[in-house]
């Protein structure tokens, strides 16, 4: 298979949860290059769904890499839990009501990837005091609490100026800095998406619908990311009337 500049994290809310494993395998042989795993708490969101310990049994699909995205209210308290457990990234959300700090060092100290999550109408300028110790932004595209809902264009213009708030860190590969954007994510935005140069695409919903080929999904969903970036590289901006981009 050809090499895409694009990666696809796929989400797992909306699949058969009663066979979580399976469909985590399925995802990932048929491209995904990691699981996204959105832990939810009925607090920050208004929708529980699992916990560390369910990650920890998913953990013996393999090593392929494993995306947390907290929508909880103490990432603090919990946060261990999702290291021992084996998630290689841990993105929380920059909205919560405690000190974000403390948390982002103790993810970076066990070795993982250390993120923050920004609702559609948090701005950048939130993830201003944490630049040094982010490895992952995460541009939410929809409203965090619920798979299926409409990607919203005016929260992903947050992609592109995402890039800046990565500084240089001497000593750490550029791979180490990543801008995740989620929700909403399927043909019609993700050219857009790669137009905007963003690095991980989750994609959820559209890939557990009845009937879909989840391989061809992928596939066509990095194929349009990465003609956007090559729009990008040829300095085409990304224009409204491109946005739905081949939805075919
Ligand atoms: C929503 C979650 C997303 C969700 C994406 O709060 O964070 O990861 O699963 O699903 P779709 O792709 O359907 O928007
Ligand atoms: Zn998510």
């Amino acid at each position: 298979m050809a090499a895409h500049r694009a990666l696809v994290s796929a989400s797992i809310l909306d699949c058969d949860l009663a066979s979580l494993g399976r469909e985590s395998r399925r995802a990932l042989k048929a491209g995904a290059d990691r699981i996204h795993l959105d832990v939810m708490d009925g607090h920050f969101v208004p929708n529980i769904t699992f916990g560390a310990s369910v990650i920890k049994r998913l953990r013996r699909i393999g090593r392929q890499p494993f995306d947390a995205h907290l929508m909880i209210s103490e990432p603090s308290r919990y946060v261990g839990e999702f290291i021992d457990a084996g998630c290689d990234s841990i993105t929380f959300h920059v909205e919560v009501e405690e000190p974000v700090e403390p948390t982002l060092l103790q993810i970076r100290k066990a070795g993982r990837l250390a993120g923050l999550a920004i609702k559609p109408a948090t701005p950048l300028s939130a993830l201003e005091p944490y630049r040094d110790l982010l490895d992952i932004v995460m541009v939410m595209t929809v409203e965090p609490g619920f798979g299926g809902q409409k990607f919203k264009a005016d929260a992903a213009t947050k992609i592109d100026p995402a890039h800046r708030v990565f500084r240089d860190r001497p000593g750490e590969p550029p791979s180490r800095r990543e801008i995740h954007v989620d929700g909403g994510v399927n043909r019609a935005t993700a050219e857009y998406c790669g137009r905007l140069g963003v690095d991980v695409l989750v994609v959820g919903s559209v890939l557990w619908e009845k009937g879909v080929d989840i391989e061809r999904e992928i596939r066509r969903v990095k194929a349009l990311a990465d003609a956007g970036y090559r729009d990008r590289r040829r300095g085409e901006a990304p224009s409204g009337k491109r946005r739905g981009g081949d939805a075919q």
